[in-house]
């Protein structure tokens, strides 16, 4: 598997309002190659770009993502809590933000986040969005049973599990959900859990890096990527 170095974290990390369009637009303008973002159902099913459960942190909604359609989901401002200058972004559909990545020839990691519950659909779902989508797509989820899902519902597409800490049995979960990569925090790292998964042929990507130095650290321990609030950091440098 092939990642950029520098991964925006939600679209466009901290300079832009997470999990929007804009946010894909400004990481393109910062010269960043790849995108992470957050996957969730509405409850007609539809996927759209969101990392909490919950409306009123992000958006100018109240209440329940899975509560609500997609078509109203579309509606709500997902601009305006971050800053007045972009009031008026939406919450976008992973099919919107998917089309978006290949015109930007933006690498997407589509992070699966289902809300309570919802882990299989969430992740068949996604799978289905994805497989549907051109572009590089790496789908990554905290949740075992939604990797699962997607694999069943799209076999071809290439899974990362997600970890906080580097759990004992890594190797396990992760051919347990077929991932051919690992997610895994930052702040959690031990260098020596690092080399054991770079050792067994594994990508080991780390969230969330938003100082250069730590990111070198990562490297020069053979951590492929980072996730990054701050892809402004490394404007003008190789992503
Ligand atoms: O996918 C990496 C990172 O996004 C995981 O944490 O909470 O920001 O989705 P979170
Ligand atoms: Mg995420």
């Amino acid at each position: 598997m092939i990642y950029p170095r520098i991964i925006a974290h939600r679209c466009g990390g901290a300079l832009a309002p997470e999990n929007t369009l804009a946010g894909l637009r400004l990481a393109a303008r910062l010269g960043c190659r790849g995108v992470e973002f957050d996957a969730m159902l509405a409850a007609d099913g539809v996927p759209v770009l969101i990392h909490d459960e919950t409306l009123e942190r992000t958006t100018s909604g109240r209440g329940d993502v899975a509560a609500m359609s997609s078509a109203q989901l579309v509606q709500l401002d997902a601009g305006r809590r971050h800053h007045p200058s972009f009031a008026g972004e939406s919450v976008p559909t992973l099919e919107a933000a998917l089309r978006l990545c290949a015109e930007l020839g933006l690498w997407a990691n589509v992070e699966i986040k289902p809300s309570a519950g919802q882990d299989l659909a969430t992740g068949d779902a996604v799978a289905r969005h994805a497989a549907a989508a051109s572009g590089r797509i790496v789908l990554s989820s905290f949740s075992p049973e939604a990797l699962g899902a997607a694999a069943a519902e799209a076999p071809q597409l290439r899974r990362a599990l997600l970890v906080e800490a580097i759990p004992a049995d890594w190797r396990e979960r992760m051919l347990a959900s077929g991932a051919l990569a690992l997610h895994a925090s930052a702040r959690a790292l031990h260098a020596e859990e690092a080399q054991a998964v770079r050792a067994a042929g594994f990508p080991l990507a780390c969230y969330t890096v938003n100082r250069r130095d730590d990111a070198e650290r990562l490297f020069a321990q053979g951590v492929v990527a980072v996730f990054s609030d701050r892809p402004d950091l490394w404007q003008g440098s190789e992503m």
